[in-house]
């Protein structure tokens, strides 16, 4: 019928980096059907990552459909979360992509981004909210017309599913705050910004709110109407309804990100940060602060191909095998570092490596690089915002890890509350859909505030987390001494 069915399942797929998973939300059962289905990035030298467009779209109608048949029963409407920065060339015509997509941790656009200069990065900071590094889309799009193709459209990768699915050709405003190319103000495109990479005369998706009917699709059988489209981290940030000042949310998934929302008006801090939107509801945009550790799982994934874990289920055992990282440091950074620091160019370093090394001490020394760089983005938020965490919220599949996430609340010195929604992002862009659906409901009817499903509290004294974070921070600075490419 055409009355809207705010109590009926929506379909929510989150189409992540490493994976798509979906699930079937109903707002009085809770979860009652999931698929997922891996989609295996291919990483190559000098730090490129890509990802076979098809296997894309492949994993996200395998994951929904799987999702639906286990729910047996008929949904309302699809949300659509994405991995953001991620982009490709696709004919808009036929849909038929004209390049692989180039996923956000890939560094190529390296080479766009020195050839811009100095007053050109300031304005781009100024107009968008962002520093200029290749994780962002525009260097990549910039890349692709340089490089390879001029024909087609060049979009991120959520414009072109929802183009598959739908028809439609559009980009909620969020997505398009990951690209470089929005006036973080006014939330459109920036002319300027546009012309500053070369991408004047391209054509774009319209940018639309987060919920609202866009299309309807059946490539999970029934005909559905798609209505929510957010990308990820912002999709997490609404599940766990992080609205205080003082309180920030961390999702640990290929990379981890941390965001803090910032209200109805951007907020451009000193300490590094990307200051973007987090989602535009009802012609209202809200906004966030967000740091980001690019690899995170990713960096746990490559240990488990060196065969010292056999697999994230696995970091608690072998790390469990000693007590501390015996004097091993790891920057994690193995595509390099992003906020605070900015430096692409970077890669990781393993320092203090001895005879007596084992895989337990790497595997705390991971735990410790990714943790210690969280701590460094709760600290930019504490500057920037003015109000120190008072906790953190955190969610994604490496927050299983017991003793990731107590190494996080021993040097964040904070409790680290685990959301008891393992799939926020998807729960996220579920309620999203729902709004989108019925916008009468409000954020605070589509996302019910949860208790923590376990919350880890700092156990060591405030000086040995001093002590680790100040080797950590050592083994950055000497990375980052190392001259950065000039343009
Ligand atoms: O910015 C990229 C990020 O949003 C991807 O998330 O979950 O695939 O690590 P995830």
């Amino acid at each position: 019928s055409a009355e809207p069915r705010t109590t009926a399942p929506v379909l929510a797929v989150d189409q992540g980096t490493s994976g798509t998973k979906a699930l079937v939300v109903c707002p009085e059962r809770g979860v009652i059907g999931s698929g997922s289905a891996d989609v295996r990035p291919r990483y190559g030298p000098g730090g490129t990552v890509e990802v076979d467009p098809a296997r894309l779209l492949a994993s996200v109608v395998d994951a929904g459909r799987q999702a639906l048949a286990e729910a047996g029963e008929p949904v309302a409407a699809v949300g659509l979360a994405n991995q953001g920065e991620t982009v490709l060339a696709w004919d808009p015509v036929t849909g038929t992509p004209l390049t692989d997509a180039i996923v956000w941790q890939d560094r190529r656009a390296a080479s766009v981004c020195e050839s811009l200069g100095e007053d050109e990065a300031q304005e781009l900071r100024d107009l968008t909210g962002l520093p200029l590094d290749p994780y962002f889309a525009a260097p990549k799009m910039a890349w692709i017309r340089r490089e390879t193709t001029r024909e087609g459209v060049v979009t991120t990768s959520d414009a072109w599913l929802v183009h598959q699915l739908t028809g439609a050709f559009v980009t909620d405003a969020a997505t398009a705050g990951r690209t470089q190319l929005l006036d973080l103000d006014r939330v459109e495109w920036s002319p300027r910004a546009l012309k500053i990479f070369g991408l004047d005369g391209e054509r774009l998706p319209r940018v639309v709110d987060a919920a609202g009917p866009v299309g309807t699709t059946s490539a999970f059988g029934p005909e559905l109407p798609l209505t929510g489209l957010l990308v990820d981290q912002q999709a997490a940030l609404l599940a766990q309804r992080v609205t205080e000042p003082g309180t920030a949310k961390c999702t640990y998934g290929t990379g981890a990100f941390l965001l803090a929302q910032t209200g109805d008006r951007p907020r451009r801090g000193s300490s590094g940060l990307v200051s973007c939107v987090a989602w535009r509801l009802g012609g209202r945009t809200s906004y966030c602060l967000d740091g980001q550790v690019y690899t995170a799982a990713s960096a746990v994934r490559w240990l488990t191909d060196l065969g010292i874990v056999a697999g994230a289920a696995d970091l608690d055992r072998v790390g469990s095998s000693v007590p501390d990282s015996g004097g091993v440091t790891f920057v994690p950074a193995l595509a390099g570092l992003a906020a605070p620091w900015w430096r692409a160019d970077l890669r990781g370093s393993l320092t203090g490596l001895g005879l007596e090394t084992g895989a337990g001490h790497l595997v705390r020394a991971l735990c410790e690089g990714i943790a210690a760089q969280v701590v460094a983005l709760a600290d930019a938020v504490a500057a920037d915002t003015g109000a120190p965490l008072s906790s953190l919220r955190v969610d994604g599949g490496l927050t299983r890890s017991a003793l990731l996430m107590q190494t996080q609340a021993d040097l964040l010195q904070r409790p680290v509350e685990v959301s008891a929604l393992s799939d926020a992002t998807a729960l996220g862009v579920g309620a999203v859909a729902r709004l989108g659906v019925d916008p009468s409901l409000g954020v605070p009817d589509a996302v019910p505030d949860r208790k923590p499903a376990a919350v880890y509290e700092p156990r060591v004294p405030a000086g040995v987390a001093q002590e680790r974070l100040a080797s950590f921070r050592a083994a950055v600075d000497a990375l980052t001494a190392r001259a950065a490419p000039q343009p």
